[in-house]
C-alpha cells in the first residue's frame, strides 16, 4: 500500500505532466494558427468528406445564367444601360449603334438601314438572352471584327439585369 507521501508525489507528477501537455498543446495551436486568424477566410487544414459539401461547392462555381436572369433586377439593369447610351438609343432611332428597343428575341443585325459589320450575323442568329449574354460579356471575342468597340460586361449579374431591363421595354 502507498503512504500519503507517495500518493502526493504520484498525483503531483500526474498533474505536472498534464500541465505540460496542456501548455504544449496551447503553444502548438498558437504557432500553427498565428497569421491565419479566425476570420472567414481561415483555411481549414483538412475537410471531412461528407459528399454533401462538395456538391454545394461545385454548384457555386458554375453560375447558371438562366438562374441569375430569373432573379434579375430591372432597375439595376437600367443603370447598367448607362454604359451603352453613348451608342445605343431605345426610341427606334439609330446612333453609332443600332437601336435596341425590342432587341431581346430580335434577329441579329436586322435593323433596316443600319450599316452592320457582318461580324454579328456570322456568329449569332437570334438575340436570345443567352446569346446577348455571351456577346455582351466579350463583344470582340465572340463576334470578332465587330464595330462595337465596347470592352464587355464581365459580371453575370450586370448582364442578366441589363437583359431583363431591355426585355421589359418590349418592342
Ligand atoms: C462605342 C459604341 C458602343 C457601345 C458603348 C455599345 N455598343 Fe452595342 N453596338 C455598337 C455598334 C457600332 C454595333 C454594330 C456592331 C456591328 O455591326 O458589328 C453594336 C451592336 C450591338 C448589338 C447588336 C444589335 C443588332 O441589331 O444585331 C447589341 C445587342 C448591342 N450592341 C448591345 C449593346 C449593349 C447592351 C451595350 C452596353 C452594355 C452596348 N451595346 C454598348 C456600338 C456600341
Amino acid at each position: 500500500m502507498f503512504d500519503t507521501m507517495t500518493m502526493t508525489k504520484i498525483i503531483g507528477g500526474f498533474c505536472g505532466a498534464l500541465l505540460v501537455f496542456m501548455l504544449g498543446g496551447w503553444a502548438g495551436e498558437l504557432l500553427y494558427t498565428s497569421g491565419g486568424g479566425h476570420g472567414d477566410d481561415h483555411a481549414q487544414a483538412y475537410v471531412i468528406d461528407t459528399g454533401v459539401e462538395e456538391d454545394a461547392g461545385a454548384e457555386e462555381e458554375t453560375v447558371d445564367f438562366a438562374e441569375v436572369l430569373a432573379s434579375a433586377d430591372v432597375d439595376k439593369g437600367a443603370r447598367v444601360f448607362s454604359k451603352c447610351k453613348a451608342c445605343h438609343k431605345l426610341d427606334g432611332t439609330d446612333a453609332t449603334g443600332p437601336h435596341l428597343d425590342g432587341v431581346v428575341g430580335r434577329a441579329v443585325a436586322a435593323v433596316d438601314g443600319f450599316g452592320y459589320s457582318g461580324a454579328l450575323a456570322a456568329n449569332f442568329d437570334t438575340w436570345t438572352p443567352e446569346n446577348l449574354s455571351a456577346f455582351l460579356e466579350d463583344p470582340r471575342g465572340t463576334a470578332s471584327g465587330t464595330k462595337m468597340t465596347f470592352s464587355g460586361l464581365r459580371k453575370v449579374e450586370d448582364r442578366a439585369n441589363l437583359i431583363a431591363y431591355l426585355d421589359s421595354l418590349g418592342g
